[in-house]
């Protein structure tokens, strides 16, 4: 054996050692490879390699009001030893993996089923769990899929960054404010609580305008008229029940206003009188009657002038009893203050003034009641049941000159009302207008 002979044994020798340690190098470290080299050698169909895992369509999202609870479902198909997992997406916060909840929420929990579906489920939810989840098979490189869950939430009003009650001075501006919050957002609704049309002012305009109801978390209303006094509702509502509401009552103040409708009263001696004031005022007043010194009467000879001899006394506050009875009646910033003198006497001639007044002023009207010499004719064929209990009313149009009076008396037992339309001027000639009124009777 020459050397060379020798060289080329020990080559081929070496040659043999190497294939032997790729080979059992290429069984150890991809025994794949070789299985997939003995199938392909092999020619076997039935044979396949795992293939990888994927997903069975996609998560849907999901929507459910706040306490319920909500599933998100992931499907996957051919996992063989790989595993599924489910994260929280915004943190990547891993809450579990396969059939085992990782994560310290007692809300939490998962579900395996029909061997590919792993479902997450998320009880009594919190808004804090609205988002989206993560389903992750951990092959290389990673699958994933997002599912989302909405959380809806009633609407809430709150109440510090919302309008409690207010007052507000006439011809100034209020803004009622209502802030809600809820998920989807909610809508702002304005309705007056007695269902009558809320006033709003046209931008740019005097006129005020009638609408059934307001959209919107803030209802401005400019220079605040009195009729917009009261109470409104701001209604809060986003499809998830239970709507709120909040009340705002709204107070539009101002001085009191004063109206007789009738300012000079005729009445019979003995009959009852009544005298009446309308009132308008907010906040809400306090009223009285006074009586003011008598005054002598033209067309009556039956009172005596002491008063004035002895000069005006002060006027004297009436208090409801035998004599008077003093009633009030109110309905929001109106009010009718009623006066009533018992049995008519000379002494009851004179001026009466119904008095109002709170924080804003003070306002007054006056009443002058004077005697009806009845007819001595009427009085005998009426006896004394007939009772005048209106008076002269002056039409708000006429001149002073040429005053439209109307007279209105009740014959109480028959329950007769006569009602006439006199012209009658001036006022010194009523009487006979009376007269001759009651004659026609
Ligand atoms: C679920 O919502 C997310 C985020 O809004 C969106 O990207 C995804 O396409 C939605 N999936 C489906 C199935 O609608």
């Amino acid at each position: 054996m020459n050397t060379n002979e020798l060289f080329s044994s020990y080559k081929m020798e070496n040659l043999q050692r190497t294939l032997l340690v790729i080979f059992l190098f290429v069984t150890i470290k991809c025994p794949n490879a070789l299985s997939q080299l003995l199938m392909n050698g092999m020619n076997e169909p039935n044979m396949q390699l795992d293939p990888d895992p994927e997903f069975i369509g996609t998560i849907n999202n999901v929507t459910f009001p706040a306490g319920r609870e909500a599933i998100l479902a992931c499907s996957v198909r051919n996992l063989g030893k790989n595993k599924v997992g489910w994260l929280r997406a915004s943190d990547q916060t891993v809450l579990a993996l396969q059939g085992r909840v990782v994560t310290h929420n007692a809300r939490i929990s998962v579900m395996h089923e029909d061997m590919h579906t792993w479902k997450l489920k998320i009880s009594k939810l919190r808004e804090s769990d609205r988002g989206c989840y993560m389903c992750q098979i951990n092959t290389s490189p990673m699958k994933k899929q997002v599912g989302c869950i909405d959380v809806q939430v009633p609407p809430d009003i709150i109440n510090e960054e919302s309008s409690s009650d207010l007052a507000v001075q006439e011809g100034e501006d209020a803004t009622l404010v209502c802030k809600a919050t809820g998920n989807p957002v909610p809508r702002v609704t304005w309705r007056r609580e007695d269902g009558e049309m809320i006033l709003l002012r046209k931008p740019g305009s005097r006129e005020l305008m009638r609408v059934e109801s307001y959209q919107g978390p803030a209802l401005k209303l400019a220079r605040l008229e009195r009729r917009q006094m009261g109470a409104y509702l701001c209604i809060a509502s986003n499809d998830v029940p239970p709507a709120v509401s909040k009340r705002v009552s709204l107070s539009v103040q101002f001085a009191p206003m004063v109206r007789a409708p009738s300012q000079l009263l005729g009445t019979p001696l003995g009959s009852d009188v009544q005298l009446e004031c309308q009132v308008e005022a907010s906040p809400s007043p306090v009223s009285y009657w006074l009586k003011g010194a008598r005054t002598t009467s033209s067309y009556s000879g039956s009172i005596s002038n002491s008063a004035l001899e002895t000069g005006q006394p002060g006027p004297e506050m009436l208090l409801d009893g035998p004599k008077y009875s003093i009633t009030e009646k109110r309905d929001g910033y109106r009010g009718i203050m009623l006066l009533t003198v018992r049995s008519f006497s000379p002494s009851d001639v004179g001026t009466y003034h119904c008095v109002s007044t709170n924080s804003l002023g003070r306002a007054e009207g006056t009443l002058r009641l004077y005697e009806i010499k009845l007819h001595p004719g009427i009085a005998t064929i009426n006896d004394d049941q007939l009772n005048f209990i209106g008076g002269l009313e002056e039409s708000r149009n006429s001149a002073l000159s040429t005053a439209k009076h109307r007279i209105s008396w009740q014959h109480l037992s028959l329950h007769l009302a006569i009602t006439a339309q006199l012209v009658c001027s001036p006022l010194s000639i009523i009487l006979r207008c009376l007269s001759s009124s009651l004659r026609m009777r």
